[in-house]
């Protein structure tokens, strides 16, 4: 077994949600996890240990005996070697076996001898998930530090429509990565972020805005909440998923961000200001659409400033506050960034070009360069996620220094 990364112990059982656990194992052995299943029996009826042997390159642990398998031991050992345990699906039978320390087979033996952090996905027909019994045995894990994934709502399988669905491999591949893919360096932290672009109405058919997809933020908002802050996200509108772990507050104008953010700053210790502000808006808002006009100059729309948050929060900043600001150049990126260092009065501005292949608005990767008082640092090409990290690697050590 592998011990250079980190191992996630897999449970599967017996609910039609367990076909979808193939792509669970199969998104956390993308990412680089030692993945090993242990399946019960009955979910072996749903999908096969093939299956998993073949996206892992792992041995499934299942209830039959089998002469060629370390079986005295195995639950023992995997139990000590696991890192996390997920349990996905998980039934009525198993949650109540688990709440109760039933071990009667291999996934409930193996998962009792297991002292790492544990989280768990009940799938299940509504009524047998509202079921006093199920919510107390869900209560009884989680006051024993498990992380229950509330169950989707949707089209059952039964038929039922409600609440649940076990949620998309995505979200439980989050959740495995928020409990055990960073040290949690961030802890006590209080961190707002803004992303993605805002929406300055001219009536009510249009508006105007910019190509912010929000992934730089939303990057910053789940790195920062898997190092262990706070997060709070003020996030324009975007086609992203819900962060988990994170605070999200919406909002569509920069006059909304800035209520959103300004209301907030004196509780906080970073504030990253990713989100791509509109700085014109219509100085009037129709509220009917507004019709062509023949014979009339239609084809002008008056324009104001918006306020500029991050220089309000420059001006406004209280001690101990880092604040981080980003830049989006399409010429002279280091020499318009550092001036909007000293008029914005911000501690580190994150530039990058629209005009360099592979930075700015809508792909997965980064390329920035990080300003402050006392010199530049530049990066490679990283994907959001990695960039996310070296900006608050960077933030960290600063507040350090402080
Ligand atoms: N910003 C802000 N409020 C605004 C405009 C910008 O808080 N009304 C913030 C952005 O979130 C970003 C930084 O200011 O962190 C720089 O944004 P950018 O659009 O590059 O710069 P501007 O200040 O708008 O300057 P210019 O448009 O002249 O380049």
């Amino acid at each position: 077994m592998e011990n250079n990364k980190k191992t996630i112990l897999l449970g599967v059982t017996g609910g039609i949600a367990a076909y979808k656990a193939a792509y669970v194992a199969s998104g956390l052995k993308k990412k680089d996890y030692n993945v090993h299943v242990v399946m019960t029996k009955n979910a072996c009826e749903f999908i096969t240990p093939l299956t998993f042997e073949t996206l892992t390159e792992n041995r499934v642990c299942v209830d039959t005996f089998d002469r060629n398998f370390e079986f005295k031991t195995q639950h023992i050992s995997l139990a000590k070697v696991a890192d996390l345990v997920l349990i996905a699906p998980a039934t009525a039978n198993v949650i109540a076996k688990l709440a109760n320390g039933i071990a009667d087979d291999m996934l409930t033996t193996t998962v009792l001898a297991c002292t790492c952090p544990k989280i768990i996905a009940p799938a299940m027909n509504t009524a047998m998930y509202e079921n006093i019994a199920t919510q107390v045995n869900l209560q009884i894990l989680k006051d024993r530090g498990w992380l229950v994934v509330d169950p989707a709502e949707g089209l059952l399988a039964c038929g039922d429509v409600g609440k649940g669905k076990m949620p998309e491999p995505d979200v439980l591949i989050r959740c495995a990565e928020q409990v055990i893919a960073k040290e949690k360096d961030m802890a006590g932290l209080n961190v707002l972020v803004t992303a993605g672009p805002t929406q300055e109405a001219i009536d009510p058919v249009r508006y105007i805005t910019n190509h912010s997809s929000g992934k730089m933020g939303y990057a910053l908002a789940r790195m920062a909440a898997r190092r262990g802050a706070n997060v709070t996200l003020v996030s324009g509108r975007v086609a992203l998923p819900e962060e988990p772990f994170v605070e999200t507050v919406r909002i569509l104008s920069a006059q909304e961000m800035f209520e959103a953010v300004s209301s907030r700053a004196d509780d906080m210790d970073i504030i990253i200001k990713a989100a791509a502000v509109a700085d014109y808006r219509p100085t009037t808002v129709a509220t009917e659409k507004i019709k062509k006009k023949d014979g009339e100059d239609d084809t002008v729309i008056k324009l104001e400033r918006t306020q500029d948050i991050l220089k309000w929060l420059g001006e406004h900043r209280h001690e101990g506050l880092f604040l981080c600001g980003f830049a989006m150049e399409t010429e002279n990126v280091i020499e318009n960034s550092r001036k909007k260092l000293t008029k914005k009065n911000v501690d580190m501005i994150c530039a990058n070009s629209l005009r360099t292949e592979g930075a700015g608005f809508a792909g997965d990767t980064n390329i920035i360069t990080m300003i402050t008082k006392d010199g530049e640092k530049s990066y490679p090409r990283l994907t959001k996620e990695q960039t996310a990290d070296v900006i608050l690697d960077e933030i960290m050590a600063r507040r350090a220094q402080k």
